[in-house]
């Protein structure tokens, strides 16, 4: 269990040296992912910013997590909301400068908060320098490796040079006025790096010194299972890309060769003091081959996205938990659980509709249950040995906003949507902070997506202290994951017998029941109740807990 500092160190060197100490920190680390253009707005231009993060930071310590990831904030044309880079050591105007990040990291370290950036070694902007120059000297340029450029197919060349689609729909090449192609497995604007270009290597290592010598504690990869292609880019000979997407090892995805990458990565990341860490954006195809990025010379966490897109389902639940945790037990690997992201759709939306219909959803569903689902969920989730990363507003209980208007998108799937929804900025509204006030205090300046009325009633400043309160429940699960030794650390669990759609399991002194079975059942009460997120009746030895509640018992004193 990672130790905490209660009050603000007196000054950043001090705390940051206490960081330092704590060793494995990340092992059952709780994380929270900031979505800098969501967060907190400084300057009134409607669009979060570094600034604001920073001036936030005392929420998200009394919240009561370890650490913050921060989505991209760097220089960018923002064709994908950060995720297209033009300037890996540069941070954007519309978030302010190197210095604001400066302060951002020497802030949450005298917080006693650790830093985890993005790095988006995948692609780059089309507007990085490499690739501009690329194009400009044209066909035969060297520049040109270090992107995936090739002829086209066909008599005079009108044809992709493969049959790979992008994940955003469509082609996953884009023709240039030369006539060239160049791979892009996301938006046209975001050409892939030719990973066996020994300069693509040399600059990313030198971009993880950079951000290390800044004083981060760790790097969230993006694409991490996509940078290394099968040789010869051959054709996937499927139609139906879509369905194979997350079942199948595909060619530019989940390569073997990966692996060389990250082992080289580690050596640098250990040559640093302080235990930095590195967590995996890796779609694959099994929990089994998500171990492979953790393996003890790799990376430190993977996030599992196959207990993300679980259904609220006592059965399926135990065999992820399951397949997880004795996957990662032979690499010494704690597991790292999520229920929402930047990309899907917010669990109490998913949790709201029927089971089945993926993680993009459209439909608000019965909110109700939803939340009820999702505060259960959460609840579990926290009980399970390990990691958790959780994505700003969950907290709040916030829905995704499933009706704003075509004009005001901006995930670039939504515009070249095949098949795919994009419908990611559904769970990227800017949170409120207040319950009045311009954009719910988000910022004095409206905000780049509307936020729905009634938004100020889930604010931070509506729920703090109100009983029963989505934010409150967060907060006590918090604190008793740090004064529990029990929650979060180690291996495995210990599975009770437990009625059917209900999960029961021991963890030392500790017992979690989590009922998703849609009707309130008995169970045994396992000793003092310690939280519960819904509302429990305990007569005697026995507890009634309603349907799509999770409740955790102690039988310390
Ligand atoms: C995963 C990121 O989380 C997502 O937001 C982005 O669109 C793609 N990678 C491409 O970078």
């Amino acid at each position: 269990m990672s130790q905490h500092s209660a009050d603000p160190a007196p000054n950043s060197v001090a705390s940051a040296t206490a960081v330092a100490k704590r060793g494995d920190w990340w092992r059952d680390a709780v994380i929270y992912q900031v979505y800098p253009r969501s967060f907190a707005d400084s300057d009134g231009d409607g669009m979060g910013d570094l600034e604001g993060v920073r001036s936030r930071l005392p929420y998200l310590r009394d919240l009561g997590v370890d650490a913050v990831w921060l989505s991209p904030f760097y220089a960018s044309p923002q064709a994908d909301a950060g995720y297209d880079v033009a300037d890996y050591r540069a941070v954007d105007p519309m978030f302010g400068g190197l210095l604001d990040a400066d302060a951002l990291i020497r802030d949450a370290h005298g917080l006693g908060l650790r830093v985890i950036v993005d790095l988006v070694p995948n692609h780059s902007s089309d507007q990085h320098e490499w690739f501009r120059r690329a194009l400009a000297e044209g066909p035969g340029s060297p520049l040109r490796d270090r992107y995936h450029f090739r002829p086209g197919k066909g008599d005079s060349g009108e044809l992709p040079p493969n049959d790979w689609e992008s994940i955003f729909g469509g082609p996953a090449w884009t023709r240039v006025p030369d006539g060239e192609w160049y791979l892009h497995l996301f938006a046209p604007e975001q050409p892939d790096f030719n990973w066996n270009h020994p300069a693509v290597g040399d600059e990313f290592r030198s971009i993880l010194r950079f951000w290390l010598d800044m004083g981060v504690d760790g790097f969230r990869i993006d694409v991490a299972h996509g940078l290394v292609k099968a040789e010869g880019l051959p054709d996937l000979g499927s139609h139906d890309q879509l369905k194979l997407l997350g079942n199948d090892v595909m060619p530019f995805f989940d390569q073997d060769g990966v692996h060389d990458i990250y082992r080289q990565w580690r050596t640098i990341l250990d040559e640093y003091s302080g235990d930095r860490v590195f967590v995996a954006e890796a779609w694959t195809p099994t929990v089994e081959r998500t171990a492979n990025y953790v393996r003890p010379d790799e990376l430190h966490q993977a996030f599992n996205f196959q207990y993300l897109s679980s259904a609220w389902d006592a059965a399926e639940l135990h065999e992820v938990i399951d397949r997880t945790l004795d996957s990662m037990r032979p690499v010494g690997a704690p597991a790292t659980w999520v229920l929402s992201n930047h990309d899907v759709t917010r669990h109490s939306t998913r949790f709201a509709n029927p089971p089945g219909l993926g993680t993009q959803i459209r439909t608000a569903g019965d909110r109700e249950l939803g939340l009820r689902r999702a505060r259960a969920a959460t609840l579990l989730m926290l009980a399970l040995p390990g990691s958790a990363y959780i994505y700003q507003g969950e907290e709040l209980g916030l829905p995704d906003v499933v009706d704003l208007p075509d004009e005001v998108r901006q995930d670039p799937a939504y515009f070249r949507g095949a098949g795919q929804d994009g419908f990611r900025d559904g769970c990227r509204v800017p949170i409120p902070w207040t319950r009045e006030g311009s954009s719910y205090g988000f910022g004095s300046g409206g905000s780049w997506l509307p936020q729905p009325a009634g938004w100020g009633e889930l604010s931070v400043q509506a729920q703090t202290a109100e009983p029963g309160s989505t934010l409150e429940l967060y907060r006590a699960a918090l604190a008793a994951r740090r004064s529990h030794a029990d929650l979060g650390a180690g291996e495995g669990v210990e599975w009770l017998k437990a009625p059917e759609g209900v999960l029961a399991f021991r963890r030392g002194e500790f017992v979690c029941v989590a009922n998703t079975s849609g009707e309130s059942v008995t169970t045994p009460a396992h000793g003092r109740l310690l939280l519960a997120s819904g509302e429990i009746a305990e007569t005697g030895n026995e507890a009634k807990v309603p349907a799509d509640t999770t409740v955790w018992w102690t039988t310390a004193d």
